[in-house]
């Protein structure tokens, strides 16, 4: 049977992960002492990219690295998962974006991006690179390049008529209301939701959370809830409840990146979106029990294997 897959486009940040395995996340004024440091390709853009790549879809990536070897690395890592790279820009007397990873003994990570060439990505450059978007079907934006480039190419895309997906991580200080009207798919998780809708107590009030985004014209809103699960609030099948796989978690490093990709090569497929959120919640849950960002995501063939021995 042939598929038919439609185009993905990730337009996003790339970064070079310094990842340090600690016992607990350092407090404030703390300093701890560990002898385990990795340099492992990430980037919630990348990690997006790595991640449709990997899963079969037919995927192109449109940022922007240093002119370093750490943007030799991320591009080279891309290219071996399947995604076209002729989008990535190397930007001239750059760093490549850099993030400072802890990640503690029950897996959770704290992160800091140093955002180098990524805070240069700009709306000329998503006007130079306009045929990507127009030859793409689904667009997927996280928010590690600049709010107004993402405003920007997100309105570019949506009167393209393409299927617009933002992850609104990280949610930004000033994050442009603006955008709403051009998004036809946002993944918080219930942090994001929390800083986007200002509502406290999210585990019991996620209805009332989803409600305000669905009011700002939102149709479709997938909250990823750690082990507890998936809420999904879609235009054609209503509200569901997906709950967790029971896994042993060590990093959960790029599983929120890994579910939005995962989720849109399954929409790619022509499915429903429920559908593509079963699927990946299935993907997410195979990274969190490996380390690091881009070494964690899994190839098509690993997520079948795993899926037989549930
Ligand atoms: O979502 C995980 C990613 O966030 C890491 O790979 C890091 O680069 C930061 O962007």
């Amino acid at each position: 049977m042939v598929i038919y897959m439609k185009k993905i486009l990730v337009i996003g940040s790339l970064n070079m992960d310094l990842v340090v395995n600690v016992a607990h996340t350092p407090a404030v004024g703390e300093t701890i002492l560990t002898d385990r440091m990795s340099l492992i390709p990430g980037g919630k853009g990348a990690n997006q990219a790595c991640a449709a790549g990997r899963l079969g879809a037919d995927i192109t990536m449109l940022g922007a690295v240093g002119d370093d070897t750490y943007g030799d690395i991320l591009i080279e890592s891309l290219k071996k998962s399947g995604v076209n790279v002729s989008g990535i820009i190397r930007r001239k007397g750059e760093n490549t974006g850099i993030a400072l990873i802890t990640v503690n003994s029950a897996g959770d990570n704290s992160i800091v991006v140093v955002s180098g060439a990524n805070a240069t990505l700009s709306c000329e450059d998503i006007d130079r690179h306009r045929e990507l978007l127009q030859e793409a079907d689904i667009i997927l934006f996280q928010m590690e390049i600049p709010a107004a480039t993402v405003r920007y190419a997100a309105k570019m895309a949506k009167s393209l008529g393409k299927t617009v997906i933002l992850d609104p991580a990280p949610v930004p200080e000033n994050f442009p209301d603006e955008l709403y009207r051009y998004v036809d798919v946002l993944k918080p998780n219930e942090t994001e939701l929390h800083m986007l809708t200002k509502t406290d107590r999210i585990e019991t009030r996620l209805p009332e959370a989803v409600g305000f985004l669905k009011a700002k014209g939102i149709k479709n809103v997938l909250v990823t809830l750690g082990e507890n699960g998936v809420y999904l609030d879609a235009e054609d099948t209503g509200v569901s409840k997906i709950p967790a796989l029971k896994v042993e978690a060590v990093d959960t490093t790029a599983a929120g990146d890994s579910f939005t990709a995962a989720m849109a090569v399954i929409l790619s497929q022509g499915k429903s979106l429920k559908e593509a959120a079963v699927f990946a919640n299935q993907v997410s849950a195979i990274v969190v029990t490996r380390k690091g960002a881009q070494s964690s995501i899994p190839f098509l063939d690993e997520v079948t294997e795993y899926l037989s021995s549930l």
